[in-house]
Parts: structure tokens; sequence; C-alpha cells
């Protein structure tokens, strides 16, 4: 299976810390809601949050993606009201930035405080609009990448490190044999 580690889990533990300090530093006194957009972000919620310290809530959201255009809906809504809280969008990856930026124009309609996003992944060279990013883990190219909460047809969000799928095809045609490439490896 031609897959390559692009991420391993010390590099990203380090760069989650990394970010989180940042975070906590620009939030001091302030109590943010991380709002982790479900399915993807949340093995990077989970660590960036425990990296954070006390000082922050946590809320996830569900998002139904329909046309090219990459509009959204909300599918699964948050249980935390938003109205003058300090939000930071908690994003696996951002490509086009359409998903992005259909999520923060809903969000700002409900009168955040404030609100920021941090994206553990930015394919900047894919983007179509022009979208906030405030913060960000990594910049990468535009191979498809899996593990760390990343799919491929709902599949491989459990690898504990980040993937990259170089042939597609290959994949399709045996999807269970990335997962025991991967794991033999010990990663
Ligand atoms: P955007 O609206 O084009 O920015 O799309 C962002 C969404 O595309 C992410 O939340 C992922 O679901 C998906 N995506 C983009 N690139 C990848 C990848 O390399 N692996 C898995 N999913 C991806």
């Amino acid at each position: 299976m031609t897959v390559a580690e692009v991420v391993d889990r010390e590099t990203l533990s380090a760069r989650v810390a990394e970010l989180a300090a940042d975070i906590a530093a620009d939030y001091e006194g302030r109590e943010p809601v991380l709002l982790g957009v479900l399915k993807g972000a949340v093995p990077f919620l989970a660590d960036l949050s425990r990296s954070l310290g006390p000082r922050a809530d946590i809320d996830f959201l569900g998002l139904t993606r329909f046309g090219v255009e990459g509009r959204v809906s909300i599918s699964m809504d948050t249980a935390t009201p938003i109205s003058g809280r300090d939000v930071i969008i908690v994003e696996d990856i951002v490509d086009t930035g359409l998903t992005l930026s259909y999520l923060r124009g809903l969000l700002e309609t409900r009168e955040p405080a404030s609100l920021a996003t941090v994206t553990l992944l930015d394919k900047q060279t894919r983007r179509i609009v022009d979208v906030p990013l405030e913060y960000r883990g990594f910049e990468i190219g535009d191979e498809f990448l899996v593990g760390y909460g990343l799919d491929w047809e709902g599949r491989f969000r459990n690898l504990p490190s980040l993937w990259a799928v170089l042939d597609l095809a290959e994949l399709q045609g045996d999807p269970g044999a990335l997962g025991a490439a991967v794991f033999s490896t010990g990663r």
C-alpha cells in the first residue's frame, strides 16, 4: 500500500502544544469556547483542550455540506449558547475555505463576543475563498491525508498520526490494506 507518514505523533503533539500556548496567551483572562467541527476535529480538539489548561469550554457542531459551491447547514447544533462568548472554531483542515467561510457567516449571526479559527492543517494553495485563519498547525500541499481525525469515506480517523495516500485508486481497490500497513509499522 503506497502511503507515507507525513506528520508523526511526536511532531503533532509538539505543534498542538505550541498552538495551545499561543491561544492561552492571546485569551489571557478570558474563557473561550472551543467549538469542534465534527467529526474530523475530535482528536485535535481533545489534545488542544488538554494543553490549554482549565479556562476553556468545549462544544461541538455537525455540518452538512451541499452543492459544489460548498454551502453548509448545521446538522447538529451546539449545546452552548455562543452569544457574547469568545468562540474558537476548531477545524481539522481548511482546503478551499468554502466550509469555513459559510460556518463563520452562520456563527457571526449569533453575535459572539469574538470569533477565531484554529485549524490543524491548511491547504493554502487550494484556497478559493479568502477566509480569516487565526491559528494553523501545518501548511501542507494538495496530497490527500488521512488519520488524526481525517477520513477517507469515514475510515482512518483513528490513526494516531497523519498519512498521505499516494494512490487513491489503490486504496479504493483494497481499503483494508491501509490500516493494516499503518498499524504494522508500529506507529
Ligand atoms: P473546504 O470547504 O474545501 O475547505 O473543505 C474542508 C473539508 O474537506 C474538510 O473538513 C475535510 O472534510 C475535507 N478534506 C479536505 N482535504 C482533505 C484531506 O486531505 N483528507 C481528508 N479530508 C479532506
